[in-house]
């Protein structure tokens, strides 16, 4: 890094170390470059997406024994299998061999992982079972060769990863969201949909944007504000590892089953927007869960799988189809924001500006808080 950009990002170290200083009614943005800065990036993948709890989706994406998908996380390739052991294990995808791509498909099922260079074989466990040829290398240890298992957590059926195997367990980070979420019994809703995108756009603008309910009104119009309107935003209290805000219902838009018989009438008349810092953005409504597992890959651009759970089963049931549907417009008009948010992120005139009210951006300052904790002042770089 040059002198000139540790400079720009030791400014912005001291930003969020300001703004940790600040109580609530002097809540404001962060500068433009937090947004735009590949130095910025490069910490927050060291220092955050190596270290935190990161979700890569659903277990819906792999029910059976022998599923797989494969993904990226800050460079790293990752096999996500459905062990025939009944075990999910996220993987390295990095053969033992030499070093290729152990599974180059984005999905399927598969008895065993064959790396296509030289064909070594691994069990679903990540396990070396077979390697051609390597017989006359009496010093070669199958049993020893495995793929690296990475810690590995399901919480209410999503797969979370944390690359550096050092965090503490995340459920027990999550209590008090958890008790926020019993009721709605998000483990029995099965997932109906799931797709994935690139936005041009950094990850903390869709994640900051996901998260607050103030651009409901004039962002969606015509999508979200006639059943969530954003004057009945109201923020719930947040913990270190989270934030959340409930979205009530207009009133006059018809209920929205079908319901959990647990939920009281207050959960079946809300929407429970809450991120599991720093990425895993989810809107658990009445009767359907959306959620977003966001990762960087440039500054100006970020990688989306999402997908859409319910109580119902099938997928082309024409009630499930509809908020598909729905889902997909206000992605959309949230996509257009954010593209045009990052183009203008590149400006030198803006410098930081106001959050509005707790109810309807205090999940943004959480966030910024979260983020200060992380890469403000209390961390020690080593150079
Ligand atoms: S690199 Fe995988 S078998 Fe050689
Ligand atoms: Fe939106």
């Amino acid at each position: 890094m040059t002198v000139t950009q540790a400079r720009s990002v030791n400014a912005l170290r001291q930003e969020l170390t300001a703004l940790k200083a600040l109580d609530q009614e002097q809540a404001r943005t962060m500068p433009p470059s937090f947004y735009t800065s590949e130095d910025f990036l490069e910490l927050e993948k060291e220092h955050i997406f190596r270290k935190e709890w990161i979700c890569l989706g659903h277990v819906g994406e792999i029910p059976n024994p022998g599923d797989f998908y494969t993904t990226e996380l800050v460079g790293e390739q990752l096999l996500i299998s459905h062990g025939h052991d009944g075990e999910i294990y996220v993987l390295s995808n990095v053969c033992r061999h030499r070093g290729n791509l152990v599974e180059a498909q984005a999905s399927g099922n598969r008895r065993s992982f064959v790396c296509q260079y030289h064909a070594w074989t691994y069990n679903t466990d990540g396990q070396l079972k077979t390697a051609p040829l390597m017989k006359k290398k009496t010093k070669f240890d199958v049993k020893g060769c495995k793929l690296p298992q990475l810690k590995t957590e399901i919480w209410n059926n999503f797969i979370f990863v944390n690359l550096d195997g050092m965090a503490a367990p995340l459920a027990e980070q999550l209590g008090g969201l958890q008790s926020i979420l019993q009721n709605y019994h998000h483990e029995q809703r099965n997932l109906l949909f799931k797709d994935e995108a690139v936005w041009h756009t950094n990850w903390k603008n869709l994640t900051e944007n996901f998260m607050e309910g103030y651009h409901l009104f004039a962002t969606h119009p015509t999508t979200l504000q006639p059943m969530t309107p954003t004057q009945l935003c109201r923020k719930v209290p947040g913990e270190e590892r989270w934030t959340a805000y409930r979205s009530y219902y207009d009133p006059d838009y018809p209920p929205r089953g079908p319901f959990h018989e647990d939920m009281t009438e207050d959960e079946r008349n809300n929407s429970v927007l809450f991120n599991v810092f720093p990425s895993f953005v989810v809107a658990v409504a009445a009767n359907y869960t959306l959620y977003l597992c966001l990762r960087p890959t440039d500054s100006d651009k970020v990688s989306i799988r999402w997908g859409i759970c319910g109580l119902k089963t099938d997928p082309t049931d024409p009630e499930v189809v509809a908020y598909i549907d729905l889902c997909k417009s206000f992605n959309a008009e949230d996509k257009d924001k954010l593209e045009t948010l990052q183009k203008a992120q590149n400006t030198r005139y803006y410098q930081t500006g106001p959050l509005a009210p707790d109810d309807l951006e205090g999940t943004i300052w959480d966030f910024l808080s979260y983020m200060g904790k992380r890469l403000g002042a209390d961390l020690e770089l080593s150079d």
